[in-house]
């Protein structure tokens, strides 16, 4: 199905039959990197290299032929609260969650998972890290 095109399923089970919207997703991936600087003294994500590693994101996805729709999208994002994980991005459809220290870390993620689709295990983010 072309990506933003809408499915629509007809389950027939109940009367009157229901359909269901479904919408495929416009984007095959999409990372948000969290930018935020929380104003009250605690650990932020902004305290880190998180703009430069989103501005190197964008580029290396564009550089890839990556960008687009069907493809990848790189956004920015407040507060994801995981800042004591920080810096984070998530990755969806998959929701991954990473902490990265430099560009070399982002490269591979790039390559590894918004290309081939495989998880970067060494940079995700243990499930127990929040705010
Ligand atoms: S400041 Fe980045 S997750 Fe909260």
């Amino acid at each position: 199905m072309t990506p933003g095109r809408l499915k629509w399923i007809d389950t027939g089970a109940l009367h009157p039959p229901p359909t269901i919207e479904i919408m495929s997703s416009y984007y095959q991936r999409h990372i948000f990197f969290c930018l935020n600087q929380r104003d009250n003294g605690q650990s932020s994500c902004a305290d880190f290299p998180a703009q430069a590693a989103f501005d190197h994101c964008k580029k290396q996805v564009k550089a890839a032929g990556l960008a687009g729709p069907g493809q990848v999208r790189v956004n920015k994002a407040g507060c994801l609260d995981r800042c004591a994980g920080g810096p984070v991005a998530v990755v969806y459809p998959e929701a991954v969650w990473y902490s990265f220290v430099d560009n070399s870390d982002i490269d591979e993620i790039v390559e590894s998972h918004l290309k081939n689709g495989q998880v970067v295990e060494r940079l995700v983010l243990p499930a127990d890290v929040g705010r």
